[in-house]
């Protein structure tokens, strides 16, 4: 298969069918926008397996995932992709603490919508609805409906994770167009683009463990798989 695509973290293939990709998750983990790079053997797979069980759980709001294929790899829509990470917060966490000066894990008043422009040497601004629209990056109706798709996901997400006493503190969503121009929710829902919190202890069980070196990723990616699998 000729890969047509290599990033941080995952590779994507030509796998030969119209309006399909295949999107492979490698072993690489970074943070700090790639400052810190390692690579874990077995990584990609628990990512994949965590992404699987998340597009399965959203399968009702219009997504990119199309079907298994192997143990670290999915089948995926083609996508036109905005340049927009899409973050909800339900609890402060990350760069919300330190942007303003909050402690973390006080639970928010409503779920908070943020848009950050994705460009690597901007290190990914925050940026608000109304600049957006000036930089015809798209339009308040897409918007609207970007944040309908969220507050969803939010919900089904939130609501499956709280029977396994883990809180969906926030996650990060990347949205985009199909062949036939259907607003999608692309890239990944993995422990690498959300917080879970153990709902008792408040421990991390996702990629902040290796933002902050305080354990090994796939020690916390395999305890979450095996609370929230079958
Ligand atoms: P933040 O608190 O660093 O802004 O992150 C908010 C959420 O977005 C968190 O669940 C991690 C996720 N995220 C990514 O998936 N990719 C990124 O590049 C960043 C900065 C955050």
């Amino acid at each position: 298969m000729k890969m047509l695509y290599s990033g941080k973290a995952k590779e994507i293939y030509d796998i030969g069918e119209d309006g399909h990709i295949l999107v492979k998750f490698k072993d690489d983990i970074t943070a700090g926008n790639g400052k810190k790079h390692s690579v874990l053997e077995g990584k990609g797979k628990l990512s994949n397996s965590a992404n699987r069980i998340f597009f399965n759980l959203i399968s009702d709001v219009p997504n990119h995932y199309v079907r298994d294929y192997d143990e670290t790899s999915f089948v995926a829509k083609k996508m036109k992709m905005l340049p927009l990470e899409v973050v909800m917060r339900n609890y402060t966490a990350g760069s919300f603490c330190r942007r303003y000066g909050v402690k973390r894990g006080i639970k928010l008043k409503e779920p908070l919508f943020e848009l950050f422009l994705k460009d690597d040497s901007l290190g990914d601004p925050l940026i608000c609805e109304d600049t957006v629209i000036s930089l015809n990056i798209t339009d308040k109706h897409t918007i609207s409906r970007i944040h309908e798709h969220t507050l969803e996901i939010n919900r089904i997400l939130s609501e499956f994770l709280s029977k396994h006493a883990i809180l969906l503190v926030d996650f990060k969503l990347e949205f985009g167009f199909g062949e036939d121009g259907e607003l999608l929710v692309g890239d990944e829902i993995t422990p690498d683009t959300c917080r879970f919190w153990d709902a008792e202890t408040k421990e991390s069980l996702d990629k902040d463990v290796y933002r902050r070196s305080i354990a090994d990723p796939r020690e916390v990616y395999r305890v979450l798989l095996d609370r929230i699998e079958g």
